[in-house]
C-alpha cells in the first residue's frame, strides 16, 4: 500500500516536472545579443531609408519574430532593445525609415517602431 503510494507520488512529480520544466528548457528568454543580427542587418536602412527595406534585414526580423521570440516578455525585451539601438542612432536616424520597416518586411509585431514607443506595455 505504501510503496503503492510511492510509486503514484512519484509519477505525478515526473508529470508536474515534464509539465514545468521543459519550456524553460527548450525556450532559451531573448536577450539583446539576439538582436544583434536583425539590429545590424536594418542599421543602413534606418539611417538612410531607401525605395526597399533590405532582403537582409526582413530576413533577420522574421527570423527574429519566428524563431527567437517565444513570449509576451520576449517581445517586451525585442522592443526595448530596439529602442535603445535606434535611440544610439539619433541624430543619424531617419525616423520615416525606422518606422517602416515593420510593414516594409509584412511582419506584424506588437508595438510601432518609435523612438518613444512604450515597451512596458505592449
Ligand atoms: C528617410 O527615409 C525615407 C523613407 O525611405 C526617405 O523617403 C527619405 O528620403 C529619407 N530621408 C533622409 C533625410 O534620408
Amino acid at each position: 500500500m505504501a510503496s503503492t503510494n510511492a510509486i503514484k507520488f512519484n509519477s505525478m512529480a515526473l508529470i508536474i516536472c515534464i509539465a514545468l520544466c521543459a519550456p524553460i528548457l527548450s525556450m532559451a528568454v531573448l536577450t539583446c545579443c539576439d538582436l544583434k543580427p536583425a539590429l545590424t542587418a536594418c542599421e543602413s536602412y534606418a539611417r538612410h531609408g531607401g525605395e526597399c527595406v533590405s532582403q537582409d534585414c526582413c530576413f533577420e526580423a522574421l527570423n527574429l519574430k519566428n524563431n527567437l521570440i517565444n513570449s509576451h516578455q520576449d517581445y517586451v525585451t525585442a522592443c526595448h532593445c530596439i529602442q535603445d539601438a535606434a535611440v544610439k542612432m539619433i541624430p543619424n536616424l531617419n525616423y520615416t525609415a525606422f518606422s517602416i520597416i515593420p510593414e516594409g518586411c509584412g511582419i506584424r509585431l506588437p508595438f510601432n517602431f518609435r523612438v518613444d514607443m512604450n515597451c512596458d506595455n505592449l
